[in-house]
């Protein structure tokens, strides 16, 4: 075989390698329309969601300081096996969405009122941070290590987050680290500090 064939059936190896990853990068295909409930007729209803509702509504006057609503197959069933989800984050000013993970999807961020300073670190630790405005989009790659804070003192924030799964799960890092029942000895060797300085930041989430 010449080298110049080699490249090319080399280079379709890889390209087709390529596309198999990006066909199983979100959930399962589902093999029916749609996954009806177990029980009884379906109609519109099944398909609509009016938990949104909360955020054009008249709003609570003394809101949680960071407050989150979600869209996924857990409050809205019938996503499930669409590969689809939405969360609103709302944020009260000098709030912060914690650093946290989204296990099966990617985050597509919509800023729709104030603005937000937001960053994701990658698998080489380098952090891509970003101020955003009032009508900007966002990425978060899937699976990295990510943030959100509303840096204005006076303006609340409002943004829209779409996923590719119909489940992308949440892993906050300080409730993750902090508020289970890792032992104080390994939190103290990880954080190179020491057990009361980890029982300190556990005392925030009791
Ligand atoms: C700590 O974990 C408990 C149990 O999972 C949970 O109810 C509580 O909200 C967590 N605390 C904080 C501050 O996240």
């Amino acid at each position: 075989m010449s080298s110049f064939t080699l490249k090319v059936v080399l280079s379709l190896i890889i390209s087709t390698f390529t596309l198999m990853k990006l066909t199983r990068a979100g959930d399962p295909d589902i093999l029916t329309d749609f996954i009806s409930p177990l029980t009884g007729p379906i109609d519109a209803n099944f398909f609509t969601y009016t938990g949104f509702r909360a955020l054009v509504g008249p709003q609570n006057t003394s809101p949680p300081p960071f407050k989150v609503l979600k869209a996924t197959m857990i409050e809205f069933p019938s996503l499930n096996g669409q590969s689809v989800s939405y969360a609103s984050l709302q944020f009260q000013p000098k709030s912060i969405n914690p650093p946290h993970t989204h296990p099966r999807s990617a985050e597509l961020l919509l800023v729709i009122q104030g603005a937000l300073q937001v960053g994701f670190v990658d698998t080489t630790n380098k952090l891509f941070t970003q101020n955003l405005q009032t009508g900007d989009i966002f990425v978060f790659p899937k699976g990295l290590v990510h943030f959100q804070h509303n840096v204005d003192e006076k303006i609340p924030a409002l943004a829209l987050s779409a996923f590719g799964s119909a489940n992308a799960g949440t892993i906050s890092l300080p409730n993750t680290l902090f508020n289970t029942s890792i032992d104080d000895n390994v939190l103290a060797l990880a954080f190179k500090t020491d057990v009361s300085t980890v029982q300190n930041l556990k005392k925030g989430f009791a």
